[in-house]
């Protein structure tokens, strides 16, 4: 399947190093192993066009600001009323108290934006026809 190579062996795309199909792959983006059983088509291209329209739950890209001035960047986890839960960059885990935290900013994906210009046309309609064949 020409999608399976793009996204594992096509150097402009590097999907493979950050999101893993079934053992294979990086971590710094979701899972896609069972991408199509909970996604349309529609919503897995614009993933790759825009990735910013719609964050991945668990993955929104995060800026926290503690009132004593310490600053902490990562995805953001889980929220409760009273924390937050943080994965840094780094891949330690955070749980922060909310009643500490001065500011909270969003960040754009950190998946790259480019594909557009990086991609032809049917390397990625082969990438979201791979991509939702995976259940
Ligand atoms: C530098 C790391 C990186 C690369 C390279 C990358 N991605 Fe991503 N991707 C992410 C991150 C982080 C997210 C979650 C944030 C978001 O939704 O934008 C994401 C989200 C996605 C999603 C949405 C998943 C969901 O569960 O909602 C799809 C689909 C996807 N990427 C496909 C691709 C494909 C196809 C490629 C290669 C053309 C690719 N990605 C390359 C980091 C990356």
């Amino acid at each position: 399947m020409r999608g399976e190579h793009v996204f594992f062996h096509k150097m402009e795309a590097s999907c493979v190093q950050c999101h893993k199909i079934k053992r294979v792959g990086g971590t710094a983006g979701p899972e896609l192993t069972k991408l199509g059983e909970g996604f349309p088509r529609s919503y897995i291209l614009e993933s790759i066009l825009f990735p910013d329209a719609k964050i991945a739950k668990g993955f929104e890209n995060t800026t926290v600001e503690m009132i004593d001035g310490m600053v902490h960047v990562g995805f953001l986890k889980k929220e409760t009323n009273t924390e937050i839960d943080l994965h840094t960059l780094l891949n330690k885990k955070l749980v922060i108290e909310k009643s500490m935290v001065k500011a909270r900013t969003r960040l754009p994906s950190s998946m790259p934006p480019s594909y557009r210009a990086l991609l032809t046309r049917s390397d990625i309609r082969d990438l979201v026809e791979f991509l939702s064949t995976k259940k």
